[in-house]
């Protein structure tokens, strides 16, 4: 098949390998929003995902899976060690996180970073049909539309990232911060999550590259003119909705509530094992309020679900470990027999049992000291159907930008993240339906549907304006 009117390219394709029931493997779609956003715009304009299979070594023959024709990029052992492992994930990702943990800067890891988005560029050249639309997503491939552009001018080339884009302060902290701006600017529009992503992208095309800007138009050095501007992703709203009314999956979430030992409040947390998300902070805040006595089990329990993410890279497994000893302790000091005030788990589930806990909990708690957008704010909003349930959440989300009517709370401040999970475990429910009323609106009318058609059109938009100009 190919080459494609459309062509989405990501570090990851949208499917895993799974063990099949046979003993052998198979492909199976990956969780998540991003697929379910665009597998249905793949469909219909038979378009290719390019992305790497998440294995070391040579890359699947091209296959169809789930309706979407797909294409694997080959990563060697060593590019998952340096590209991957290293500049995506601890130069990059801590970089563009605030610095809450480190950045490391290697000469190795960027040179093999520029390798592969060079390997991800050539794949999508040779795949694209004149005049195609690329969409590159995330901090993994910034260099891609960039190399693209220089080969494939024709190309209508939209680029979105995933995570923030950090303030010129700590950008400014990359030895290659122009090469990065230049890269994104090949892109025709340039996507971020929040308003304030995009501004700090603005300056960075300023200061990094020394171009200049109009509103949020940059004058690249080629004459065109690229937009930077905000498009908060969402989840499949209704179809999460769906999930989460089925009755086999309202019925786990009554045997959960009954295996915890019918608390009468069940807190609940879920993220990826990440530095980004808080969870030392909220651990901190749950263990004060037990030793201060004002919650306590069987009345009152934690489920914290940390799933496993890039365990290979230092900084993780530092913070699993640190996670592991406060959870110990806390069970330690404030547990008794079958009654552990927090329920540890360092697995990852399907979507129904993720819905479960959803529904099993009262009062969700997302604490990250720093985050694109978090979708678990969301999923948790889409499953309260009867409009129960509190949402505490961070400010430093992209998801508060929206969800205003959570209880907002800055992480940092101990005391204060206390107070609020006190006052959201004791609202009333006239309250919290109010909230939870006005955060489901948002969720089901600004779905990943919406996020993905106001993407595309904006990147349609864009591109006409620069051909015209020519
Ligand atoms: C974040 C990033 C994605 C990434 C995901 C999982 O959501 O924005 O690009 O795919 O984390 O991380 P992993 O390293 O396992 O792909």
């Amino acid at each position: 098949a190919g080459p494609f009117d459309f062509v989405v390219v990501a570090n990851r394709l949208p499917v895993d390998q799974v063990e099949s029931s046979d003993g052998g493997t198979e492909w199976r779609a990956s969780p998540g929003g991003l697929v379910s956003a665009l597998a249905p715009i793949m469909r219909q304009s038979d378009g290719v995902w390019i992305g790497w299979s998440g294995s070391p070594g040579p890359a699947p023959e091209p296959f169809d899976s789930e309706g979407m024709h797909l294409i694997g990029v080959e990563l060697a052992p060593e590019e998952v060690r340096d590209y991957y492992e290293g500049f995506s994930n601890a130069t990059l990702w801590p970089l563009y996180h605030d610095v809450i943990a480190a950045p490391e800067f290697h000469r190795s890891w960027w040179e093999a970073y520029v390798a592969v988005n060079r390997r991800f560029a050539d794949t999508a050249a040779a795949n694209a049909a004149k005049n195609a639309t690329v969409w590159v997503h995330d901090y993994q491939l910034q260099l891609v539309p960039g190399m693209l552009r220089q080969t494939r001018a024709d190309l209508r080339i939209g680029f979105f990232n995933h995570i923030p884009f950090p303030g010129y302060e700590i950008f400014a902290q990359l030895p290659w911060r122009r090469q990065v701006v230049e890269g994104l600017l090949g892109a025709d529009l340039i996507g971020f999550q929040r308003r304030a992503d995009a501004t700090n992208f603005l300056r960075a095309s300023r200061r990094a590259a020394g171009l200049s800007t109009r509103g949020s138009e940059v004058n690249a050095a080629d004459g065109r003119r690229v937009r930077a501007a905000a498009f908060p992703i969402s989840i499949d709203s209704a179809g999460f909705a769906e999930v989460a009314a089925q009755p086999h999956v309202q019925a786990r979430s009554k045997e959960i509530r009954e295996a915890l030992g019918n608390p009468k409040q069940v807190l609940l947390g879920v993220d990826r094992l990440d530095y980004t998300k808080g969870i030392l902070h909220r651990l901190k805040a749950y263990g004060e309020i037990l030793d201060d006595g004002e919650l306590a089990p069987p009345d009152t329990v934690l489920v914290l679900v940390a799933s496993p993410s890039r365990e290979r890279v230092e900084q993780y497994r530092m913070l699993r470990d640190e996670v592991e000893v406060t959870v110990g302790r806390i069970n330690g000091d404030h547990g008794s027999v079958g009654q552990p005030p927090i329920h540890y788990l360092h697995q990852s589930y399907p979507k129904e049992e993720m819905a479960a806990l959803y529904l099993a909990a009262d009062v969700m708690l997302v604490t990250s000291l720093r985050d694109g957008m978090n979708l678990v704010a969301k999923e948790y909003v889409a499953s309260r159907q009867d409009e129960t349930g509190a949402l505490v959440l961070s400010e430093f989300t992209g998801a508060a930008d929206e969800l205003t009517s959570a209880f907002q709370i800055n992480p940092h401040d101990i005391e204060g993240l206390k107070q609020t999970i006190l006052r959201a475990s004791t609202a009333n429910q006239a309250e919290l339906r109010r909230r939870m009323r006005a955060m489901r609106r948002r969720v089901f009318e600004h779905d990943v549907a919406h996020w993905a058609r106001t993407f595309l059109r904006t990147l349609e938009d864009s591109a006409d304006h620069r051909h015209r100009r020519r």
